[in-house]
């Protein structure tokens, strides 16, 4: 308003002393716009005025407006309580305070002096950090809209120019991820059909793990071909050959990127992207990228050429039929085109192939770990499953197993900070006003961690999940997958993959640490990525039978 009075008179003055009298430019003025609805009477009376006023006067009414604009915002902004959070220093903020190598333990530790709702600069980027299980409840499932944007950090949009479903908003997140939703259901995501394939994978895995005869392995490589190859079977309608050097070369890549991104060099990219030039790792990231997505078109061709109406093989399918629809329908700039395949793919393969091997690992490597939950586990399995097939249906007969592996996810905690979330406008919680735009981080790691909720939050503690009676006992803050609007979108999927995959190498193998290592020497520390994956190690499987 302020501006426009100013702009009005500022016009006016233009109007007036610079000989400026023609009315059709002062028609395609924004003072144009305040004076829109005026009689030309109107208006010319205002022009009368402003040019019987002399330019200081003028001058004068400018300055005072501009002063009195100056102080409303600053009394506005006072009114508005911000939350807490340490002082920052100009351009740098808070990074002389932040391990940007483990930003997640840091913000942690702060929640614990700001409390559940506080801000911290990324240099000059301001973040608000929600801690704790009901501030991250109240804010992504109370209050859904106002923080379901996704904050897209500038290496994610360098990697996914807004398209796809992780990294985008408005109509094409919404559209690429009811359409990724309702076709992973069809192709059985919580249904009978995908676990015929897990179960077909597990038996592919099971033998790859027989090869190494007990003698200690890492087991990262084929826990990620693992999970890969069940993605692969929902988004291609079939699995890759472990030896299959393409194959093995995009897993690799999806590791390798998942590593950079959240190296700290990144980190500082994307709080001053101006630096572009000089950060080495981005240059190295793009390249894997473009290297799996030019692997990506490649089979995405070879199915267009085999694509057949009556029948859809997998998600690329489904896509590329409903492409087709929409150009016979005579629909332009319809969201489903090439670029909302290529990125939704990515999407899909990036989270659904690192995430689940990551939590596979760390099941194992707790196993190893702790050798008398391994044998609770192996019991409950023998007296339940004996040598059969473990089935989703069994779940319900095995509670302790499934203690066991909420709690892996508990401890795991392997996407700390969520994905940075983004105000879709100004908010007001709790007391504290966040303005829209804002980037979010919920702070998962004070959730799966939060000393209210948790009896032993920082210990391997099965019982969390289990009461007097030994039955399972589902638990509100149990928040891995996140929740709300961008709840994670393979979570009934991951969470049967976990299920299976962990049940059938436990059914077949003992795992223990390698020969002359104790479990004491087993180490939790995580390296941190984009996600918390466990720091390489070896360990033995050992056939039970
Ligand atoms: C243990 C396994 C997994 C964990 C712990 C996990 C966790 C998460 C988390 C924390 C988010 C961010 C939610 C937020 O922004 O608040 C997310 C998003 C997402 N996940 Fe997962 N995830 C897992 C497996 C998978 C799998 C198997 C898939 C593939 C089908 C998948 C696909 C996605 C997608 C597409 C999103 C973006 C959702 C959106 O922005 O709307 N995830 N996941």
């Amino acid at each position: 308003m302020c501006v426009c009075v100013y702009v009005c008179i500022w016009r006016g003055w233009g109007i007036g002393w610079g000989r400026v009298r023609d009315k059709c430019e002062f028609a395609s003025t924004p003072a144009f716009f305040l004076v829109r609805g005026w009689t030309p009477q109107q208006r010319m009376s205002l022009q009368d005025f402003l040019l019987s006023l002399g330019p200081s006067t003028l001058m004068g009414s400018v300055a005072l407006l501009l002063l009195l604009c100056l102080v409303s915002r600053s009394f506005g902004r006072a009114t508005r309580r911000e939350p807490p959070g340490p002082r920052a220093l100009p351009l740098l903020g808070n990074l002389l305070q932040l391990d940007l190598s483990r930003p997640h333990q840091t913000l942690y530790q702060l929640s614990k002096k700001y409390g559940p709702v506080f801000k911290v600069h990324f240099g000059p980027r301001k973040v608000v950090v929600l801690a704790g299980h009901k501030t991250v409840k109240e804010a992504l499932v109370g209050n859904a809209e106002q923080f379901g944007d996704r904050d897209i950090s500038p290496i994610f949009y360098d990697i996914n120019q807004g398209h796809g479903i992780l990294f985008s908003n408005g109509e094409t997140w919404k559209e690429m991820r009811r359409f990724a939703l309702s076709t992973l259901r069809d192709f059985g995501m919580g249904k009978r059909m995908i676990e015929d394939k897990i179960a077909e994978e597990c038996h592919y895995l099971i033998q790859k793990f027989e090869d190494h005869e007990g003698r200690a392995f890492d087991t990262s490589r084929l826990a990620n071909y693992a999970t890969s190859n069940i993605i692969s079977s929902i988004v291609y309608g079939s699995r890759f050959d472990y030896d299959d050097p393409r194959f093995i070369n995009m897993v690799n890549r999806v590791n390798e990127v998942i590593r950079l991104t959240g190296s700290a060099p990144i980190q500082l990219y994307n709080i001053f992207p101006g630096l572009a030039n000089w950060i080495k790792n981005r240059q190295l990231l793009l390249k894997q990228v473009a290297m799996n997505l030019r692997d990506m078109t490649d089979l995405i061709q070879q199915l267009k050429d085999t694509l057949n109406p009556g029948v859809c093989r997998g998600f690329v399918d489904c896509f590329l039929l409903r492409k087709q629809k929409a150009v016979d329908s005579g629909v332009i700039d319809s969201l489903y085109n090439e670029k909302n395949l290529l990125y939704s793919l990515s999407n899909l393969f990036g989270a659904g192939t690192d995430t689940t091997a990551t939590t596979l690992r760390w099941g194992l490597l707790l196993m190893a770990k702790y050798p008398g939950i391994q044998d609770q586990v192996q019991q409950e399995l023998s007296m339940v499953v004996g040598n059969r097939r473990v089935c989703v249906e069994d779940r319900k007969n095995l509670p302790y197993v499934d203690a066991v592996i909420h709690e892996i996810q508990r401890l795991g905690n392997i996407v700390p900070m969520a994905v940075p979330h983004k105000t879709a406008r100004d908010v007001e919680f709790r007391g504290y006003f966040i303005e829209k735009g804002t980037t979010v981080f919920p702070l998962l790691t004070s959730v799966l961690y939060d000393e209210n909720e948790w009896e032993t939050p920082h210990t391997f503690n099965p019982s969390h999940f289990l009461d007097k009676d030994g039955k399972f006992i589902k638990r509100d803050a149990f928040m891995p997958f996140s929740a709300g609007r961008r709840l994670c979108l393979g979570e009934g999927l991951a969470k049967m993959e976990i299920f299976l995959f962990f049940t059938s190498l436990l059914q077949q193998f003992r795992f223990t640490p390698p020969p002359g290592v104790g479990e004491d020497e087993l180490d939790l520390t995580p390296v941190v990525g984009f996600t918390l994956s466990p720091s390489p190690h070896k360990l033995c499987a050992i056939p039970r039978q």
